[in-house]
């Protein structure tokens, strides 16, 4: 199983590991594929002690971090704090999630000051300082969503020679990727969990192959989607180098997942989940819920705001709902949502990250020998 990201990253598995948990990138990394970190919900404080733990588990293994550095967002350019960007969510939008959770017998004291603050905020402020705690760590890979990564991402890679790494969900995007210096491509087709564009990760992958074919040669990472050994071998024989994963290390026994959530996924198909910009203002992939049912509702339904407004109305209050959830009541139970790809219809049960590791290259491994035995 080795392919041009296993020299890249000096790992024995072509098989990488987004979360935001740390002990799932830790058990992916010392099951020989290669974890990373999500960082962008982090302090720089809280980022720096989740960095020297992973370091004392990995014992000199390679792991990455991702950093969410989006090339748009409402007031770019423009020094809002926190209580600016809250103040810009309009009256209409709060009174409808207000009403939707009325509709759920919730009301605002059950949130008391998790109800319209500010719900994570990704831009090249935060990003430039988490990843001046990042390099300080042995890191293997930086990574970069919703757009070209910040020059002074691009920089920090090439002066500590460290790869980076960016999402796309174009060929278009992964040529402009490409011709800013970016290391290497994750094509990340719709069906994947968190932000996605909408073409299928089947077309995606050898459709950006083929585009940046004539700018640079760099790995494509396949993503969307892919949960199982078949796929990943299914993507290498596309042209990928790997597989990069988000959704399947939810439902894993590392993941902290919020546990009615888990529930959630484990009973959920395929088409329980939908693309729908109610979380972040930007499409990505979660859960169905009567959450993502609201801000599909049509006319009713008012627009959902520009990012980060949006997750003043949805991150906090999704976190409480959780909570609620998990304590048995029916309302916050059908609201309760998540980020999560279409994969979830083939996760059935939790099990350790690393038995998905093992589990994955025994399914490749059985993949290869049908194609194999398909020469005759
Ligand atoms: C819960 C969740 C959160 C995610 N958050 C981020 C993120 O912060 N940064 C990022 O680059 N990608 C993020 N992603 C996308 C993953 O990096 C990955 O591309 C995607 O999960 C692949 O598709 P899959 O979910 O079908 O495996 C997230 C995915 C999930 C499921």
């Amino acid at each position: 199983m080795r392919t041009e990201i296993c020299d890249l990253l000096d790992i024995d598995l072509p098989l990488l590991a987004f979360s935001h948990c740390r002990d799932v990138v830790a058990a992916v990394t010392n099951a020989g594929g290669f974890g990373v970190l999500g960082a962008s919900s982090h302090t720089p404080e809280a980022l720096e002690a989740e960095l020297a733990w992973i370091d004392s588990q990995v014992k000199g293994r390679p792991y990455g971090v991702d950093i969410i550095c989006p090339e748009t967002y409402e007031g770019k350019g423009q020094e809002l704090t926190d209580a600016d960007v809250v103040g810009l969510v309009p009256e209409e939008h709060k009174a409808y999630v207000l009403r939707l959770l009325a509709d759920h017998d919730l009301d605002a004291e059950q949130f008391g000051e998790s109800l319209f603050v500010m719900g994570g905020r990704f831009n090249d402020e935060t990003g430039a300082r988490l990843l001046e705690v990042t390099l300080k760590h042995p890191v293997g890979l930086l990574a970069n969503a919703l757009g070209v990564p910040p020059s002074f991402m691009l920089e920090a890679g090439r002066s500590y020679n460290v790869p980076v790494a960016a999402l796309v969900g174009a060929k278009e995007h992964a040529i402009k990727q490409v011709q800013a210096g970016v290391d290497v491509i994750v094509a990340q087709g719709g069906e994947a969990g968190g932000h996605c564009g909408d073409v299928s990760t089947m077309v995606l992958v050898p459709e950006v192959i083929e585009a940046i074919k004539p700018h640079r040669s760099v790995p494509v990472l396949a993503a969307g989607g892919i949960v199982t050994g078949r796929q990943v071998a299914a993507s290498v024989a596309m042209g990928a180098a790997g597989a990069w994963m988000g959704s399947v290390w939810l439902t894993t026994e590392e993941a902290e997942t919020a546990p009615y959530t888990v529930e959630k996924m484990l009973a959920a198909g395929s088409r329980d989940t939908v693309r729908s910009k109610g979380r972040t203002g930007k499409y990505s992939r979660q859960l169905r819920s009567d959450w993502t049912d609201a801000w599909e509702a049509g006319l009713d339904a008012p627009a959902a705001l520009p990012m980060p407004l949006q997750s003043v109305l949805s991150e906090p209050t999704l976190r409480r709902i959780d909570q609620l959830a998990a304590k048995g009541h029916p309302g916050a139970q059908r609201l309760a949502t998540y980020f999560v790809g279409q994969g979830v219809g083939l996760m059935t049960r939790k099990r350790p990250a690393r038995e998905v590791v093992l589990e994955m290259a025994e399914d490749y491994l059985a993949a290869t020998e049908r194609l194999a035995g398909t020469l005759g």
